[in-house]
């Protein structure tokens, strides 16, 4: 039986962190055996905030890739590729943008709400709101529909890009006949991850992630800051694991002495330095396979970019097949469809 496709997406804007690792990461390691898997570097959504800064979305596509590689993605399983290096998507793009209304666009709850949080942090009335920030769902739709994935796994935030992706197929196949693909979100089952400071979501720009590349001094710092149950004020005072940071990573790395921790912290036998302290420990031995993988791929760059040139060489045939439908259909394959 044929393979079910599946597209994801990650913005090289930086390291992996734990967020990524066990909010998406993990669950695409457990589906590179049965699907026929497309995995982007999408450094092309990446330079829609980064125009400005090339560089640092040229060195995190490096950076992410070992990452990806490191956890345990398999190139040899996986298609994973660049973005950019693939102009079809582009040309697909330019293509959906008559699909899609302005008004659509900025109704996108996702696209909203980002144009919200710019307005917010660069105190302006959205001026500086870019065309090509606006239009990363048709671009997004192009990503997929490329590769004719089926199922995209993605976080909850990503649901109305898309649900767009689905009305630019729609739309697409009603006028110029049935090529494209509506593919179906496939929502990963772990839920976001906190921040260290409590906070609801684990991030780079807000200064609570942990990296998988942090060494152990830089992860004892974080964690000794970590957020934990403000009524604790002595070693031995009870306290509830619910509410505190500490604990919730315990729950990640620590699944073995859980039950200990949770009961000795709510009997008051376990000080909130001593449980920190054996969180770093058990993230260091979580890290230890991570750690070697990195080293290696850190050593030998050159392989990091022969697999990438590899899975964007097989991503690429099938994005040339796509678009070769597509312009078929749409009356602008002048030449034979050889571009
Ligand atoms: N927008 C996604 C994010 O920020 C990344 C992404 C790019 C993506 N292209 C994609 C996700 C295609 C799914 C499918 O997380
Ligand atoms: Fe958190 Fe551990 Fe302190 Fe309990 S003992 S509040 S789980 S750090």
């Amino acid at each position: 039986m044929k393979k079910k496709t599946i597209l994801t997406g990650i913005r090289p804007t930086g390291n992996l962190h734990f967020g990524h690792l066990f909010g998406a990461a993990q669950n695409w390691l457990s589906l590179q055996d049965e699907y026929d898997f497309y995995l982007e570097i999408a450094d092309v959504q990446a330079l829609t905030d980064n125009f400005s800064n090339p560089q640092k979305v040229y060195d995190s596509v490096f950076e992410l890739a070992s990452d990806l590689l490191s956890i345990g993605i398999d190139p040899k399983k996986v298609h994973l590729f660049i973005q950019s290096q693939i102009p079809e998507i582009a040309e697909l793009t330019v293509f959906y943008s008559n699909l899609v209304t302005m008004a659509r666009l900025y109704r996108n709850p996702t696209v909203k709400s980002e144009i919200a949080q710019k307005k917010a942090l660069f105190g302006n009335d959205g001026e500086s709101v870019t065309y090509g920030f606006v239009g990363y769902p048709v671009s997004q739709a192009a990503d997929i529909t490329a590769f004719k994935g089926e199922l995209v796994p993605v976080g909850e935030d990503q649901l109305p890009l898309i649900e767009q992706c689905r009305e630019i197929v729609r739309k697409f196949n009603s006028i110029y006949g049935d090529v494209l693909i509506e593919p179906e979100a496939f929502l990963s089952k772990t839920p976001r991850i906190k921040g260290l400071d409590g906070n609801e979501k684990m991030g780079k720009s807000l200064g609570n992630a942990i990296f998988l590349v942090d060494d152990d001094e830089t992860i004892h710092k974080k964690v000794m800051s970590a957020v934990t149950d403000p009524q604790k004020i002595k070693k031995d005072d009870p306290a509830n694991p619910d509410i505190c940071m500490v604990y919730y990573y315990h729950k990640l790395v620590n699944q073995e002495n859980l039950n200990t921790v949770c009961q000795e912290c709510k009997a008051g036998s376990r000080g909130c330095v001593q449980c920190k302290k054996e969180l770093i420990q058990k993230m260091s031995e979580f890290l230890h396979d991570f750690r070697k993988k990195k080293q290696y791929y850190r050593d030998h760059p050159e392989e990091v970019l022969a697999i990438l040139e590899q899975g964007t060489k097989e991503a690429r045939e099938k994005a040339i097949e796509t678009t070769k439908e597509v312009k078929k259909v749409m009356y602008i394959d002048y030449f034979g469809g050889e571009n």
